[in-house]
């Protein structure tokens, strides 16, 4: 698998590297930059290795401890311990530490509808709110430790329902409002959540996207569930309430008072889960904790985004997703910054939506997925010419690598070739951006996330973990800990050690092919396992394999991915029937459906087909990459003697015509 799959990814690379086109940062940037220089940069970083009691110990001295810690660091891998010892708050860091600042009337969130509504929350409202829904945590019985599933759109009360779950040391898991009731059902299982705070229905493109009634459905096949809070966000969505479980957010939150002093929690306590795909069927309840979580979200969010107080930061995240948990909510209000939020679609209703909210509010810092830039550009640069963009001094990418044309079209479309691009690599499982340019101060290569952040030790090695020579391809392991580094798999430590320890011993494996040119600098080309980035959002194949083999006609099934100008990724299906059943266009639309059904649209194949039979090797291993080629290309070029029947690729290849 990691053979063919290493081949793959040194074939990326040479098409999409051009490591002698620099982008040089601009002075008068760099003059007012957070870090100034490149010499200090080196010098912080350097420290940060050699010296990580002080630069981390400084760092997390400007929170709040209700009682320090005695030891920075603790590293036993693969098991990580920050700041042992210390008890802290993360919601009292985001919120009452600005309360007796000039902060407190400060934008906290500024959150726009998707019909066009503005509510704009400052430290003192949202301090407030979080207090009142802390309360009612408690009043429902939610206390220190317990799981809340959050499941919501992109409304201001999932900023407030996630710090309420901090401030009384609850541990949070948002699903994304985008996934099925069938994936949310796993999540509360897997998770043992004992509250659902859901709303009636999310907006998205003008329809009603409806959250409640799937939280019903989960709950049929639920057990752990006491209670569900629901926000009502449309006035008269006619949804049904089950006596005694089901409160309305508006109801529960009258019965309650605005005290409510922050729990103090152990710098390693829970502080959320956050599913995310793996290489199995079932995803991986991905475990961080409170303080080390807290100090590099922080850190990244001032120093990558180069926040100062009278910015406006746009993250167009969903918070349904690691980037939305990090840099709308937590990096954000850690740093008393100002974070907008939207809750709807970037074509809603037409396609200049995001420009005209960049005009509206005046935001200057702007961070998005290369999958949005691909659509922007297709939708036509006359949407963003019609808006004024000056207030925008810096932009952002993350999710996936972004290719060059892209970058160009960013800097000069968006950034009227002013701005800084900072393409920002990390995952679900790091917590907070790894790799990064430092804006103002690292020249920017487009394609390359450049250098590593503070503390962060990345390197590509081969498969025997030895490092490969500049400009080689290889996997991007981390040698290190690093602060807001993944605890554990929840509830499976063991799948934890094999899935990030297991290869590279005492090296975390990232999953992701890359190489570092002479300069030193990433390259990041993709996964090099069975995840796949589908719109900068990250599914298993196996998940959508057995969502597929889940339906009754199914026999067996393969999922790969084809690249895609837009998505990034688009998915393709090969599906093997039951002996009686009968291909057709429609089984084909029922089997789409079906995995919508299990996992969510994200999830929809793009193309599915039938087949006889699927390419494996005599030990019965299906062939991913002979199906890659087939998907891509049409045709089988690489090495097929491991090959049980040579009949299969005949048939694959006819059910193209
Ligand atoms: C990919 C999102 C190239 C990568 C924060 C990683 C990137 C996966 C970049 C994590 C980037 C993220 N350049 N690839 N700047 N950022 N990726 O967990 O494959 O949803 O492993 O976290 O996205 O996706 P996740």
């Amino acid at each position: 698998m990691k053979n063919s799959s290493q081949t793959q990814s040194q074939e990326n690379i040479t098409s999409v590297m051009d490591e002698k086109r620099v982008f040089h940062p601009d002075k008068e940037f760099t003059k007012s930059a957070n870090i100034k220089s490149m010499a200090l940069y080196k010098k912080m970083y350097k420290e940060s290795i050699l010296n990580p009691e002080k630069f981390w110990g400084e760092v997390a001295g400007e929170f709040h401890w209700f009682k320090y810690w005695t030891k920075v660091k603790q590293w036993n891998p693969p098991h990580a311990k920050w700041y042992i010892g210390g008890k802290t708050n993360l919601s009292y860091n985001c919120l009452d530490r600005h309360l007796n600042t000039w902060r407190r009337n400060k934008a906290a969130i500024i959150w726009e509808g998707e019909p066009g509504e503005t509510r704009i929350l400052t430290y003192q409202v949202m301090f407030r709110e979080v207090c009142k829904f802390a309360n009612v945590l408690k009043q429902l019985g939610v206390t220190k430790g317990d799981r809340v599933a959050v499941y919501m759109g992109m409304v201001p009360e999932l900023a407030i329902a996630i710090l309420a779950c901090a401030r009384v040391g609850a541990v949070h898991t948002v699903v994304f409002g985008g996934f099925s009731a069938e994936a949310l059902k796993d999540r509360i299982n897997d998770a043992q959540a004992k509250l659902v705070i859901t709303q009636d229905a999310a907006l998205r493109r003008g329809n009603l996207v409806y959250l409640k009634p799937a939280v019903d459905k989960a709950l049929e096949g639920t057990s752990t569930v006491e209670n569900v809070v629901v926000y009502r966000r449309i006035p008269d969505s006619n949804i049904s309430m089950s006596p005694g479980r089901d409160h309305w957010w508006h109801e529960i939150m009258q019965s309650v008072n605005d005290q409510n002093e922050a729990t103090q929690v152990d710098s390693e306590h829970p502080l959320f889960i956050l599913y995310t795909s793996g290489t199995t069927g079932k995803p991986k309840g991905i475990l961080h904790t409170t303080a080390g979580y807290m100090v590099n979200a922080y850190l990244t969010t001032k120093t990558v985004f180069d926040l100062k107080d009278e910015d406006i930061f746009w993250c167009t995240a969903d918070i349904g997703w690691v980037t939305g948990h990090t840099y709308v909510v937590y990096g954000p209000m850690l740093n008393g910054a100002t974070s907008v939020m939207y809750e709807g679609a970037p074509n809603h209703p037409e396609p200049d939506r995001y420009w005209r909210i960049i005009d509206k509010y005046k935001i200057n810092i702007f961070y998005t997925a290369p999958t949005a830039i691909r659509a922007f550009i297709r939708w036509g640069e006359q949407w963003v010419l019609k808006h004024n963009l000056s207030s925008l001094r810096l932009l952002g990418t993350v999710g996936e690598p972004i290719n060059p044309e892209a970058w160009m079209w960013y800097h000069k479309i968006i950034g009227k070739s002013k701005c800084p691009i900072v393409d920002t690599w990390w995952q679900t499982e790091t917590g907070s951006i790894m790799i990064s340019p430092l804006p103002g101060i690292t020249p920017t290569k487009p394609g390359s996330c450049t250098l590593p952040m503070f503390g962060v030790l990345p390197e590509v090695v081969d498969r025997k973990g030895k490092p490969v020579p500049a400009g080689s391809g290889g996997f991007l392991i981390i040698k290190d800990t690093w602060p807001s580094m993944l605890r554990t798999i929840y509830g499976d430590n063991q799948r934890f050690k094999k899935q990030y320890f297991g290869d590279y011993k005492g090296y975390y494996f990232t999953g992701d092919g890359a190489r570092k040119d002479s300069d030193g600098y990433f390259w990041v080309m993709g996964r090099v396992d069975d995840v796949i980035n589908v719109a900068g959002h990250r599914l298993g194949t196996a998940e959508i394999e057995s969502a597929l083999v889940s339906h009754r006609d199914v026999a067996e099934a393969a999922v790969v991915a084809r690249p895609d100008e837009i998505k990034g990724s688009a998915i393709v299906a090969f599906v093997t029937l039951e002996n009686t059943k009968i291909p057709s266009l429609l089984l084909k639309e029922e089997l789409r459906n079906h995995v919508a059904q299990e996992i969510g649209h994200i999830a929809k194949p793009d193309e599915i087909r039938f087949s006889e039979g699927l390419p494996k090797t005599r030990s019965g291993k299906i062939m991913r990459r002979l199906l890659r080629e087939i998907a891509t290309s049409g045709t089988v070029v690489g090495d097929t003697t491991t090959l049980e029947d040579f009949s299969v690729l005949e048939k694959l290849r006819s059910d193209e015509e």
